[in-house]
């Protein structure tokens, strides 16, 4: 059984809680993140998927629920060098890498801020060096080090995000659309890189995507967000072969397919919420209808899909 690296349990984030403009971008979700793994978040823009990253790595305090790494929950109170070592240990990669990086530094101090942070080199000489090797890792080179974030392209440059955030050796990466903003060409590039990465230096990933089209071949799991809520979950075969959740079926059924003939044949399933007639009073929540998959769902769905699956 694989170790679990990190607990997220019954999250919430709710923006302006108690106002007439309240949003509750993360509604109350639940998953594990095993070490090593790649998971993937997939959902359509503005369902939670960013703010769920970031409540996780503390860059927003969470409204409720635990994140708990190593053991750890880390929204407890803590001190300035617990903090620190979490900082250290998560790291993410932004999915726009114009806007993430600062065009009027040096490649050089770009990627060494963390380095600087945390206390990790001794000296300028160390600091050049470790940055050196950082470019290496991730495909460019020294010549690099003195040249400015804006003479890159978008492929370069989030070669340069995600040295950044390997600089101070995190074990756990969340990686935020990180190619929805590239070149096709250079998209494959990219998660070949991370995948490399990761089998390197045994990282574990949340890997954010909109669509279901690229994140099959870099996770492990899938879950599928839907308006705040975590509305499926199962290893990535399994998700594709046998969607559950009538909204993951809308998903797929959104991928374009490279065969022609099938792709004339394609339907496209709409979701329609309501479609499911929820009554008042009924519990919908995650079950686990096959071993590793799990449904937002009621318990009549529930009996149906196990049906369904046996
Ligand atoms: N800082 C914020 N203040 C208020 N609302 C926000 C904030 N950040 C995100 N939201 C809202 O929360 C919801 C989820 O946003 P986000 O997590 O960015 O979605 P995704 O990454 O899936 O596109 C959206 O309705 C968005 O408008
Ligand atoms: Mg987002």
């Amino acid at each position: 059984m694989a170790e679990k690296l990190l607990e997220i349990k019954n999250l919430k984030q709710y923006f302006n809680q108690g106002k007439p403009n309240e949003v509750r971008a993360v509604d109350d979700i639940s998953f594990d993140i095993y070490k090593g793994e790649t998971l993937g978040l997939v959902g359509e823009s503005g369902c939670g998927k960013s703010t769920t990253g970031r409540t996780i790595i503390r860059l927003y305090d969470a409204t409720d629920g635990q994140v708990i790494y190593d053991g750890i929950n880390v929204h407890d109170k803590k001190s300035k060098n617990d903090l620190k070592t979490f900082n250290r240990k998560m790291q993410m990669i932004f999915q726009d890498p114009y806007a993430s990086l600062n065009p009027r530094m040096k490649v050089l101090d770009i990627i060494a801020e963390g380095l600087d942070i945390h206390g990790l080199v001794k000296n300028s000489k160390e600091r050049k060096e470790r940055v050196v090797e950082l470019l290496e890792t991730v495909g460019l080179n020294r010549e690099h080090a003195d040249r400015y974030a804006h003479e890159f392209s978008g492929g370069q440059r989030q070669r340069l995000g995600i040295a950044r955030a390997l600089a101070v050796n995190p074990e756990f990466i969340i990686a935020d659309e990180p190619i929805s903003a590239l070149d096709v060409s250079i998209q494959a590039q990219v998660v070949n890189l991370l995948k490399e990465l990761q089998e390197e230096k045994g990282l574990t990933y949340l890997f954010i995507a909109h669509d279901l089209s690229m994140v099959k071949y870099i996770s492990d799991r899938i879950g599928v967000m839907y308006f705040g809520k975590l509305v499926e979950l199962a290893p990535a075969e399994d998700l594709y072969n046998n969607p559950m959740h009538p909204y993951t079926q809308s998903l797929l059924s959104a991928i374009p397919l490279p065969d022609p003939n099938y792709e004339r044949t394609r339907v496209r399933k709409s979701y329609d919420p309501a479609s499911h007639n929820y009554q008042d009073g009924e519990e919908i929540a995650m079950r686990e209808v096959t071993p590793g998959h799990f449904v937002y769902c009621s318990e009549k769905e529930f009996a149906t899909l196990q049906a369904i699956s046996n």
